[in-house]
């Protein structure tokens, strides 16, 4: 293509052409152009580029778009919807007290107001946004210019439509070729059919009908029934080729069939060999220990680890001096709970008398209605915790002189 300046004054096929056309070859001229069109007073007329060009909003006097305004309004909108609903369905139509809170207050319900207030903005921005450049536009007329290919490249334009009320196609067409323009010409209205083909019908329909072929297939599986499993897509790890607890393996069938196997006789898994009678059952020579086990180091922290496990375990039931006013039994008590049983005073000489083996024991195993403690403590605490419970019965006066005595 020439620089030099050619004018292709076309005649449009039927009628009113669709507008003119006027290529620049950079934004300087094209800004120049657009302001004498400008101040011609032209209002149906648009300017193309490769690249957004600094000033030519200034340039077409474009003012400015009121979509920020809209997109407050809907935001506003978003907001009250967010704030009315909250209110109506948490403080009117099922009104429910949690934790004693107001039924309506706006700082718990600011996460769903700021989701509903961006919604609304974004959502209603994006259509507005659209509706405001007249999009979507399939296609226009100045598809149809050669020239005009070249705007997603390096070529400038600018375009006068005939529908402005100033447009006169020799006057226009002048103005265009003074404002500087490399070539200017006339765009025929585009004439082809705008009816839509039928093949790109005929596919949209096709593909809606195949998509609904798995709704379909999920509304059948819903109401029939069957003795399949159903399809499991991600299995995850819901299928194992395991064994489970209680269950039947053939693989045994001439023992005994079982899936758990009892171990080999006279095996004992690693560090459960509790052969330590006294330490782990609180037994001497089969009968209840009347001192503490040789493993269990009696010292200070002994102590402190016995009075802290005591106000864990203990205190709560029998109280922190253990004499059977517990958090549970006053509350217990207080609800007239009917098979409730008071937690024995331990301080008690009855129970202070007992060897320190029956305490073990009743702390491992439970008594008539105190339940067992020795899933949740090991047995050097347990051992700890009764060292504290002598102390208590010591600091109470009621400790007895002859269990002492046998008694570290
Ligand atoms: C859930 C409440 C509860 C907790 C916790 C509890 N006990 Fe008891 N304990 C009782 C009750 C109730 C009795 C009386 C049981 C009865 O007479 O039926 C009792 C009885 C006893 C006795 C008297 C046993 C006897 O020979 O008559 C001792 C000792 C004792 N508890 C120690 C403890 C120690 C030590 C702990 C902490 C490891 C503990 N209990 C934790 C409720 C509790």
């Amino acid at each position: 293509m020439s620089d030099a300046k050619e004018t292709k004054a076309n005649e449009p096929v039927s009628g009113l052409p669709y507008g003119v056309l006027a290529e620049y070859h950079d934004q300087d001229e094209l800004i120049a152009a657009a302001k004498q069109v400008r101040d011609k007073g032209y209002e149906r007329w648009d300017t193309f580029s490769p690249y957004p060009v600094h000033g030519i909003d200034g340039a077409m006097g474009i003012k400015r778009t009121i979509l920020p305004w809209i997109t407050l309004c809907a935001g506003l909108t978003g907001m009250t919807t967010a704030l009315v609903m909250q209110w109506w369905t948490n403080g009117v139509d099922y009104p429910w007290v949690i934790s004693g809170k107001p039924l309506f207050g706006v700082p718990a319900n600011i996460p769903i107001t700021f989701e509903l207030t961006v919604l609304f903005s974004a959502i209603t921005t994006f259509v507005s946004m659209l509706v405001l450049n007249g999009l979507p536009k399939p296609s226009s007329p100045l598809d149809k210019v050669r020239r005009f290919a070249r705007v997603t490249d390096d070529r400038f334009f600018l375009v006068v439509e005939a529908t402005d009320p100033k447009y006169d196609d020799s006057s226009t067409l002048k103005l265009l070729e003074d404002s500087g323009a490399k070539a200017v010409e006339l765009v025929p209205q585009d004439t082809s059919s705008d009816k839509i083909p039928m093949g790109i019908i005929y596919g949209i329909l096709i593909l809606g009908a195949v998509s609904l072929i798995p709704f379909g297939f999920f509304s059948t599986a819903r109401e029939s029934k069957t003795t399949k499993a159903p399809y499991h897509i991600v299995p995850n790890m819901d299928y194992q080729a395991k064994y489970k607890a209680q269950r039947i393996n053939g693989f045994f069938a001439s023992s005994d069939g079982r899936a758990m196997r009892q171990p080999v006789e006279g095996t004992v898994a690693l560090g459960d060999l509790r052969e330590d009678s006294h330490l782990y059952r609180g037994l001497q020579n089969d009968a209840p220990a009347r001192t503490f086990p040789e493993a269990f180091e009696i010292d200070d922290a002994a102590m402190a680890r016995g009075q802290e496990r005591f106000g864990v375990f203990c205190a709560p039931c029998h109280g922190e001096t253990g004499n059977g006013d517990g958090m549970v039994h006053r509350r217990a008590f207080a609800l007239a709970e009917g098979t409730w049983v008071k937690p024995t005073n331990i301080a008690d000489p009855s129970i202070a008398a007992k060897p320190v083996g029956e305490l073990f024991k009743t702390i491992s195993d439970g008594i008539r209605n105190m339940p067992g403690y020795a899933r949740q403590i090991p047995a050097e605490d347990r051992w700890a915790i009764i060292l504290y419970v002598r102390a208590l019965q010591r600091s109470q006066g009621e400790f007895v002189a002859s269990a002492d005595a046998s008694q570290k």
